[in-house]
């Protein structure tokens, strides 16, 4: 990570979510940065992703639960909120279920922090809600028009979130792009990812379509916008709301680079092939993250290439055994195991 761009200003950090995929990533590295850190997160995908630290709290509870909510807050200076149903398949599976978390909970979980004195929240939105569109740029400016009802929750909750600033409560809204690399807690059905573990699995990779563009962003340059986003003075930050992202490759130059990368980093694989197929999910965005580098000096260091390096290095380390099958990297497949509506 680069030099932090500003001061360390808070002491105590709720990440909720932050037994996640992009948590498992951010949580150690606030820890490294001095914070201390409580997580409050189910851990739907596994126990065990988070270090040992007596910096770190660990509440496995559910942002739905006031009691629960109330507690983790005490003492708390900034929330980062990551929890949630985390993909539209997911949320396809039990829409109540993915409204109840995603957006019904989110109100009375900013009011919480604000009854508990948290300064500043970083709401984790997504660059879905633009949906398609043609642009060349998709600046912060741009409609949105969300396709699914998780990109929709996300579009819903922007306004409740900066409806209650003030000049005690900081909020912050963050549109990232699809993140991809490797994790502690491994998703491998976010784009990058998956055609990684295909190339490196079945020495094949699939790709639908092929002239969408995808904006990506490297789960390590995701936690570092996360750390300078709760680091930067209130007035840099306050009511703002940001895209981020790295890149935007169409997905059949995503299969490209995939494909180079694993032919480089683990030769005894052989050739990877491509095959292109079509496909129903027209989702294709452009999106535009010189805002943020604009008003905070954040960029993305890191490449698609990076990510893939990292996933290669993680399988040669034996750290994603059986990455086909393991319901544990596939969101919608843990989602299918728990009950209904928990
Ligand atoms: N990963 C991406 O590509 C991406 C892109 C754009 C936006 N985002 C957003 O970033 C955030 C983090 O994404 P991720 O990939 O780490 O997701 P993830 O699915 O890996 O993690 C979400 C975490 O939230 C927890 N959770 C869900 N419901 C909860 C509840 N009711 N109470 C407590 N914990 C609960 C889960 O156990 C899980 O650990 C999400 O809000 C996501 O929408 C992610």
């Amino acid at each position: 990570m680069p030099e932090p761009a500003f001061e360390k200003r808070f002491d105590h950090v709720l990440i909720t979510g932050g037994a996640g995929y992009v948590g498992a990533v951010l949580t150690p590295q606030l820890l490294d940065a001095g914070y201390r850190v409580t997580v409050l997160d189910l851990c739907w995908y596994g126990d065990g992703v988070l270090p040992e630290h007596d910096n770190l709290t660990l509440v496995k509870g559910d942002l739905r639960d006031a009691e629960t909510v109330r507690d983790a807050m005490q003492g708390v200076d900034a929330v980062l909120h990551l929890a949630c149903v985390s993909n539209d398949p997911s949320f396809d599976l039990d829409p109540t279920l993915g409204k109840s978390i995603n957006l019904d909970a989110f109100e009375p979980l900013v009011d919480a922090a604000i009854a508990a004195g948290v300064k500043r929240f970083v709401y984790a939105s997504s660059s879905s809600v633009y949906g398609v569109s043609d642009a060349l740029d998709v600046t912060e400016d741009h409609p949105l028009h969300p396709l699914t009802d998780y990109s929709k929750f996300k579009a819903q909750c922007e306004p409740v979130l900066l409806g209650k600033a003030s000049d005690t409560f900081v909020p912050v809204v963050i549109r990232p792009a699809t993140v991809c690399g490797y994790s502690p807690r491994q998703r491998l059905d976010v784009i990058v990812n998956i055609l990684t573990n295909h190339a490196v699995s079945h020495q094949k990779i699939r790709v639908f379509g092929g002239d969408q563009l995808r904006p990506n962003l490297h789960i390590n340059d995701m936690a570092d916008c996360y750390e300078t986003v709760l680091e930067a003075p209130d007035e840099a930050v306050a009511s703002k709301t940001w895209n981020v992202g790295s890149t935007n490759h169409p997905v059949s130059e995503i299969a490209q680079i995939v494909k180079r990368v694993v032919e480089e980093a683990m030769p005894g694989l052989g050739e990877i092939a491509i095959d292109v197929e079509p496909t129903d999910d027209p989702r294709s965005y452009h999106v535009n993250s010189s805002r943020i580098a604009a008003d905070l000096g954040f960029t993305p260091e890191l490449t698609i290439e990076d990510a893939v390096r990292d996933l290669c290095f993680a399988f040669r380390a034996g750290k994603l055994p059986n990455s086909m099958t393991d319901p544990k990297y596939f969101n919608v497949k843990v989602m299918q195991e728990q009950p209904a509506t928990v």
